[in-house]
């Protein structure tokens, strides 16, 4: 090997030095194991101590030694200052990599729910919330949906028990709500006009599952009553909130409909153009109307001194279209796959 005395001198020095810097328990090891480990630098100055010439042996050895020693002694001290590498305490290792813990995030539908409110919540619409079991009342008379209409049919709602009696004796039905309108009917029962709320929540129907139809899914209700609100004021909101949601180009046209509780009554389209994955020229995206003078008359307005306007929509529907979301049964499926996507 041939090391000389003088390089016993410079190994001191370095070995020194790199544990005084060694600052982390890595750079220590790292230092230990290039001085004094098996196959480290000192370890070979012993093992050259039979190569020295006789006359020289002795007091080469004698350095050779001294170099392991100071050494030892300056990684003790470094590894009191660093800490070991090794585990401080059964079951505990400080230098083990941390556990990963993956931040959660908010469900494509709330976040569908929350933008679409934001947007409202700029116009002066309030936000409010109403029960998800209802009464005939709220779901339907009020909504001018009157006994016998087909919309109040056992097949195509989830009656439940039957609550009550009621002041008349008779027993009151409660079903889970099949539209957010009753949250209408439930606002104007509470504060007189002007209103202007949104409000979104969960609806049921009995529907048979497939790619576009569920039994839970999402609306989102608005409503606006005042003096002189006028069809005008609908559209310019609704044209308003579509341009927000779908983009600064996104086209819709009205198209005459009927709903019980609004007179006169229209569906919103888009245009799919700026939907590649679609075939359609047009999209439903909700239905609005004035709002019916029954409905007025129901909570106490007199239809005489003010106007309102409404609307509904569905958040899975306006969802899939935005995102090109094929089947609505992976808004409940779990899988991560999907909702990380959003
Ligand atoms: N409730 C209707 C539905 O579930 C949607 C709707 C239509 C709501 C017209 C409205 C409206 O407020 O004015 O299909």
């Amino acid at each position: 090997m041939g090391y000389q005395l003088s390089d016993i001198t410079t190994l001191l020095a370095e070995g020194l030095k790199a544990f005084a810097d060694a600052s982390t328990p890595d750079r220590l090891e790292e230092a230990r194991r290039k001085y004094l480990g098996g196959k480290g630098l000192a370890k070979a100055v012993l093992g050259g101590v039979k190569d020295v010439p006789k006359e020289q042996r002795g007091e080469f050895g004698k350095a050779a030694n001294l170099l392991n020693k100071q050494l030892e002694e300056a990684c003790a001290a470094a590894k009191a200052r660093v800490g070991d590498a090794k585990p401080v305490a059964a079951g505990l290792d400080l230098t083990k990599p941390g556990t990963k813990h993956e931040l959660g995030h908010q469900h494509i539908i709330s976040q569908t729910i929350r933008e679409i409110v934001d947007i409202f919540s700029r116009i002066g619409f309030a936000e409010v919330e109403g029960p998800e079991v209802e009464d005939e009342a709220h779901n339907f008379e009020k909504l001018n949906i009157p006994q016998g209409h087909p919309a109040r049919n056992e097949q195509d709602n989830f009656y439940l028990r039957v609550a009550g009696p009621d002041w008349e004796g008779k027993p009151v039905p409660l079903l889970l709500r099949s539209q957010t309108s009753t949250i209408q009917v439930r606002t104007m029962e509470r504060q007189q006009p002007p209103v202007r709320v949104i409000a979104p929540g969960r609806v049921y129907r009995p529907d048979t599952v497939d790619a576009t139809h569920h039994y839970m899914f999402h609306q989102i209700e608005g409503l606006a009553v005042d003096k002189g609100i006028t069809f005008g004021d609908l559209k310019s909101v609704l044209e308003l909130f579509v341009r927000e949601y779908f983009g600064a180009n996104a086209k819709m046209r009205l198209r005459p409909h009927y709903f019980p509780f609004t007179e006169i009554s229209a569906e919103v389209d888009i245009s799919a153009e700026m939907f590649s994955h679609l075939k359609k020229p047009w999209l439903e995206i909700l239905g609005c109307g004035m709002v019916h003078p029954n409905v007025l008359r129901a909570v106490g307005y007199d239809p005489e001194q003010v106007t309102g306007f409404a609307f509904g929509m569905g958040v899975e529907r306006i969802a899939m279209l935005k995102h090109g979301i094929p089947d609505i049964r992976h808004f409940t499926a779990n899988d991560m796959r999907f909702l990380r996507q959003f």
